[in-house]
């Protein structure tokens, strides 16, 4: 029944990324940069974020950065600092600023605790048809890859509680066990 649920939602993202990419504006990637000065404060000069607190955006997918950014400013989904910097953004400067970040190369991340990160190695099967057999993400499904591991792990247990909603993320957390997500973040971040 489950495996069936999330059928459903794979094929019905796949249709909405299909239609998103057929409305896809020109964005424009210069002006992107220029905006993302706002951004370096915080998630570092080119999105190369060197503390846990903020995640890494360089090499991010554009859809995503996109859809995130839309759900800060409309609250959707809940960050004060974000909520700020959203509010001030128009569609148009969400769409440059996140073409800017997707435009760049992401760099290898760095592991978590070496033998959490072995044995999360054995427990990603299940993520990589959404977020890429490598984790580099496809369209609104985020890479994974690189990320710091802190931040990875407090996305999770965020889901889990739903203090983040989005599906299909509260439902494939709800069968993870703080060791799951523990080892699956450790693991991911030295993609
Ligand atoms: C004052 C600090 C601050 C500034 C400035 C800031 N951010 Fe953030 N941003 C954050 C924090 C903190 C988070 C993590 C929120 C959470 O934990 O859910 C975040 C999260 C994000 C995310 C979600 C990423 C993901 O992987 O889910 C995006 C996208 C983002 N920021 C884009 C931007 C952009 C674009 C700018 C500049 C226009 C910007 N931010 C400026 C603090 C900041
Ligand atoms: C059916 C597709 C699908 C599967 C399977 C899936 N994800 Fe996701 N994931 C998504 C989508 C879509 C989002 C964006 C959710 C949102 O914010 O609306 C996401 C977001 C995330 C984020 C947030 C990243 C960030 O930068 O904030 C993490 C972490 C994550 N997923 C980890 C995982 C892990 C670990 C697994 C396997 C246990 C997994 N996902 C399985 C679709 C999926």
């Amino acid at each position: 029944m489950k495996l069936i649920q999330l059928n459903k939602q794979i094929t019905l993202m796949l249709t909405s990324l299909f239609i998103f990419s057929q409305y896809a504006n020109a964005a424009d990637i210069k002006a992107g940069k220029e905006a993302s000065t706002q951004c370096e404060g915080c998630h570092g000069i080119n999105g190369d974020s060197q503390s846990s607190l903020f995640p890494k955006l360089v090499g991010q997918k554009g859809l995503y950065l996109e859809a995130q950014l839309k759900k800060f400013k409309s609250g959707a989904r809940s960050n004060s600092m974000m909520k700020g910097v959203a509010s001030n953004l128009t569609k148009q400067n969400i769409e440059n600023v996140a073409a800017f970040y997707a435009s760049l190369t992401s760099k290898k991340g760095v592991a978590g605790d070496s033998t959490l990160a072995k044995k999360g190695e054995a427990k990603v099967a299940m993520c990589q048809g959404c977020h890429g057999s490598s984790f580099e993400g496809r369209g609104v499904m985020p890479k994974l890859a690189g990320q710091h591991p802190d931040y990875i792990k407090k996305q999770l247990v965020n889901f889990k509680s739903k203090a983040r909603k989005g599906e299909p993320m509260n439902s494939m957390t709800s069968s993870l066990s703080e060791e799951d997500i523990n080892e699956i973040s450790a693991y991911l971040g030295g993609l």
